[in-house]
């Protein structure tokens, strides 16, 4: 084991902050972690700079949250299976996570936390937006705040925007018709405002990329509001922005954070190593 000890210094307002000093491919012991941990919890979004991880190191790390789950409709990596690559090539268009949403909200147990590992990034471009939810809940009135706390939402993943249905993902082997099909069946239904299990702070639940209804609502009845919800969750002032380098990797808190993949570098490659940390049944 190798004696490390952590630096971590907030990147924005809101939320996110670097964390320095820590060699994730070394075992840096159980002290290490749980100041990551705590880091996580308070920061909601990590950053860690100039690593060098074998897909194994990463799911490694990313299992110091919690088990792994594997992604849906996507096929992992040979030597680590839980690790999914997300590329973007050149020639296409479509990028994957390419809208705010937290991660597959249609699902009855959404992942706590991802993980995501830089190979290649774009010359300039390819950053990612991050939005804290804890915030956006904070900052409603009393009186929204009492219409929202019975609400269930309900998430699908049928929507088929571009988070999740990359070129790639939605178009190759890995996802044939008919999972496209069972795609469409897959829903879940979660409060609008969740408790955050470990901080016990409230955050806003609802997403443009999954959240289609509230429960005992029509979509068309149900619209206005999720529309005003979700514009309101990702205000300027509740967001940071990354600008990847080759080597950074990020952790990220499901369960009061929404992200964003800009889509502004066509030509170049992007590609990343995501792995998905499961979680629990939102409360
Ligand atoms: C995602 O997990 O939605 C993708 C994030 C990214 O590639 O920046």
């Amino acid at each position: 084991m190798v004696e490390q000890t952590i630096d971590v210094r907030r990147v924005a307002g809101s939320l996110g902050a670097d964390v320095f000093g820590v060699d994730l491919s070394k075992d840096a012991g159980n002290q290490v972690h749980d100041e990551i941990h705590q880091a996580f919890l308070d920061h909601q979004v990590l950053f860690i700079r100039d690593q060098k991880l074998t897909p194994p190191q990463q799911a490694a790390f990313a299992r110091r949250f919690g088990p792994l789950n594997e992604y849906p409709f996507v096929k992992g990596l040979e030597d680590a299976p839980e690790i999914i690559e997300i590329v973007k090539e050149p020639d296409e268009k479509i990028n994957f996570g390419g809208i705010w949403h937290s991660d597959t909200t249609y699902l009855d147990d959404p992942p706590l936390g991802t993980v995501l590992y830089a190979l290649e990034v774009p010359a300039v471009g390819g950053d990612t937006m991050y939005a804290n939810m804890y915030d956006a809940y904070d900052a409603l009135s009393d009186g929204m705040k009492r219409i929202l706390a019975p609400l269930v939402g309900v998430s699908s993943a049928a929507l088929r925007r571009s988070g999740g249905r990359a070129k790639g993902i939605g178009e190759d082997s890995s996802m044939t018709p008919q999972n496209l099909d069972i795609a469409a069946t897959i829903m879940a239904e979660h409060p609008v405002v969740r408790t955050h299990p470990e901080t016990g702070r409230k955050a806003l639940y609802v997403n443009s990329a999954h959240t289609v209804s509230f429960k005992g609502m029509t979509r068309e009845e149900s619209k206005p509001l999720i529309e005003f919800l979700c514009d309101h969750a990702v205000r300027p002032e509740f967001t940071c922005r990354f600008q990847w380098a080759v080597g950074t990797l990020a952790v990220w808190d499901n369960r009061c954070v929404q992200h964003f993949a800009i889509n502004d570098y066509h030509g170049e490659r992007r590609r990343m190593h995501r792995a998905t940390i499961t979680g629990d049944r939102p409360h």
